[in-house]
């Protein structure tokens, strides 16, 4: 895959009109959200150089990662005379740098992207390891292609808007890449204090933790092997996420992985002796900053059906990744139901 360049700004405006220099003879896209073109447009185009840019909005919200938003981008891209030295650049959370960095790269068989997260959680996440799609006939990214953006350029500012709530969401797949990677990195993030947030130590913290997933992508960006180590919490995540957006109160996906990482760690305890201090101590900082699982999902067995479903299981078993410490990783690791209905108990009870 493409090497790709994560940028952790200091001089928002600066860094972007160099980057941009690369393409002031060609036609430059943005593509946002009608949430992002309200509160973080105004600042890129503070950027002379992204002043003429041709502006793409679509609706926020993961229902709008559709084939639909997807031909009315490539649409919009033949109708202005786009070209594959034309540059999109995707500003907004997960949805549009996903659907983003897809219609680029397929777009006459790909144009160069850059993505600018607006939320933690896509900054995070969804912005590096060149992951990119839309979702299909109901399944979440059934649709897509690995093809890295060109560079993620990080604003930290934007995150100073983000409510409580979504900011937590960000910042528990940041303990995912802590746990994943050493006890050093996971004992730093669990200090963190959300009541007061001091978004330079956050800026040092991001730096250091999207390095964390850049490592691992860069040695298996098709994710044959090491690179489930990111889906570290998800197993249990993604099944209280799905089945929480059946109820009246959706969960936030970091939400759901904080809450599917009790779950994880817990198993990770049971079958390979991952430390019961620690796991206490992540126990505890779940409790204090996301609270304890309000949401109606204690239906075992409609929880085991779900990830009995996931699309990361092999030969009919659930797939999980776990740890036998901070930092050691154990992939392809299964679970009995009574060892699943276990781990339920410990975060329900
Ligand atoms: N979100 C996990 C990954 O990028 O592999």
């Amino acid at each position: 895959m493409r090497e790709s360049k994560t940028i952790i700004t200091s001089d928002f405006t600066a860094e972007l009109t160099q980057l941009l220099n690369k393409w002031q003879d060609n036609k430059i896209f943005i593509l946002t959200d009608d949430h992002a073109e309200k509160f973080c447009l105004p600042t890129v185009l503070e950027c002379a150089n992204a002043r003429n840019s041709q502006i793409i909005t679509i609706e926020h919200g993961d229902s709008h990662k559709t084939i639909e938003s997807a031909i009315k981008i490539w649409s919009f891209l033949s109708e202005h005379g786009a070209n594959r030295k034309s540059l999109m650049i995707n500003l907004g959370g997960g949805m549009i740098t996903d659907i983003g960095g897809f219609t680029a790269s397929t777009f006459k068989r790909g144009m160069s992207y850059i993505n600018i997260p607006t939320t933690l959680l896509g900054a995070v996440d969804a912005a590096t390891g060149g992951k990119t799609g839309i979702n299909f006939l109901g399944l979440k990214n059934e649709i897509g292609v690995f093809s890295p953006a060109d560079t993620v350029l990080v604003n930290v500012d934007f995150f100073r808007t983000l409510d409580a709530r979504n900011f937590r969401s960000g910042y528990a797949e940041m303990v995912k890449h802590a746990l994943i990677d050493s006890p050093v990195a996971w004992n730093k993030v669990l200090s963190f204090d959300f009541e007061n947030v001091d978004f330079d130590n956050l800026k040092k913290l991001l730096a250091d933790n999207i390095a964390i997933k850049q490592r691992i992508v860069e040695e298996d960006p098709t994710e044959q092997g090491i690179r489930k180590a990111l889906n570290l919490g998800h197993t249990f995540g993604h099944a209280f996420e799905t089945l929480s957006h059946k109820t009246e109160k959706p969960l936030l996906h970091g939400y759901a992985v904080a809450y599917g990482l009790v779950c994880e760690l817990y198993l990770s305890y049971m079958k390979l002796g991952f430390p019961k201090d620690d796991l206490l101590k992540y126990r505890y900082f779940v409790l204090e900053n996301y609270g304890s699982f309000s949401c109606d999902c204690t239906d075992y067995d409609a929880v085991l059906e779900l990830m009995m479903h996931d699309k990361k299981n092999d030969n009919n078993e659930i797939n999980f990744t776990l740890l036998s410490g901070a930092g050691e990783i154990r992939i392809n690791q299964t679970a009995t139901r009574e060892e699943i209905f276990e781990c339920l108990d410990i975060l329900f009870n």
